[in-house]
């Protein structure tokens, strides 16, 4: 049995005080977590401390949006994945799409940077997702496999709890537009079965793999019943508290 993981990515949104707010009110409302269901919040470098601070002693986890691709050294504005680690963050985001997009990162340094991760005892969240134009023409899966596969060139996890997937549609993020149910679930399997060839059958059967892409509370349900679906990776949603909360609660079934 594979533990649902909602984790929030609040990408470049709220300041450290915002985000001490938002910790406080969310573990007041959450108050336990529904049992079975993982949660983490996924803020920039500049609230993990809050993170650290706020959640502690909470069981709802938090991680980095990105690491450097190096451990460490004369890389300036780069943030290191021990650094990250240090503060006691369990995971670390690497190739979400507006990375690969505005920065142009190559499935090569993702690869990288989900190894320095793991080095540094982070479990990456490493997403992958097609453009439109690849889903119109009928290559979405081909596309999203050759990506998971070169962006886990040389990664080891070392077993399913030191991975996650996330399967992120490009078109679907920040759009109000979903991947249907069948399409997130295909794809899911599709992941799963790569990553049975990957890493053996065993690691496959206990990795997540979420879906990511304008989930709200409307919509999630129905996305979470996929056999393969083990999760969400929620954006716009998770940055205010009643609608995360709600989130976290539909994948307890509640
Ligand atoms: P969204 O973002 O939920 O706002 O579409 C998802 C993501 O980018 O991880």
């Amino acid at each position: 049995m594979r533990t649902p993981l909602v984790a929030g990515n609040w990408k470049m949104h709220k300041t450290p005080s915002e985000a001490r707010v938002w910790f406080n009110e969310f573990l007041d409302e959450l108050g336990a977590a529904p049992p079975g269901v993982e949660v983490a919040l996924l803020p920039s470098h500049p609230l993990l401390p809050v993170a650290a601070e706020e959640l502690a002693g909470s069981g709802v986890a938090f991680g980095a949006q990105d690491v450097s691709a190096h451990a460490w050294g004369a890389y300036t504005g780069e943030v290191s994945a021990l650094q990250v680690a240090d503060l006691g963050a369990r995971y670390a985001v690497v190739g979400h799409s507006e990375r690969r997009r505005y920065w142009r990162e190559p499935s090569e340094l993702v690869a990288a940077k989900a190894d320095q991760a793991l080095k540094a005892g982070l479990t990456p969240i490493l997403c992958v997702g097609e453009p439109l134009e690849v889903r119109e023409a009928g290559g979405a899966v081909a596309y999203v496999l050759d990506q998971l596969r070169r962006s886990l060139a040389g990664v080891e996890p070392g077993g399913p709890d030191r991975l996650v997937v996330a399967y992120e549609p490009v078109w679907a993020i920040g759009t109000g537009r979903t991947a249907t149910p069948a399409d997130a679930e295909t794809m899911a399997a599709a992941l799963r079965e790569e990553l049975a060839v990957r890493y053996g059958a065993g690691f496959a059967e206990g990795v997540r793999v979420l879906y990511g892409g304008s989930i709200k509370p409307e919509n999630f349900a129905e996305i979470l019943a996929g056999a393969n679906v083990d999760g969400g990776l929620v954006g716009g949603a998770s940055l205010e508290v009643a609608s995360f909360l709600r989130l976290v609660l539909l994948a307890g079934g509640l």
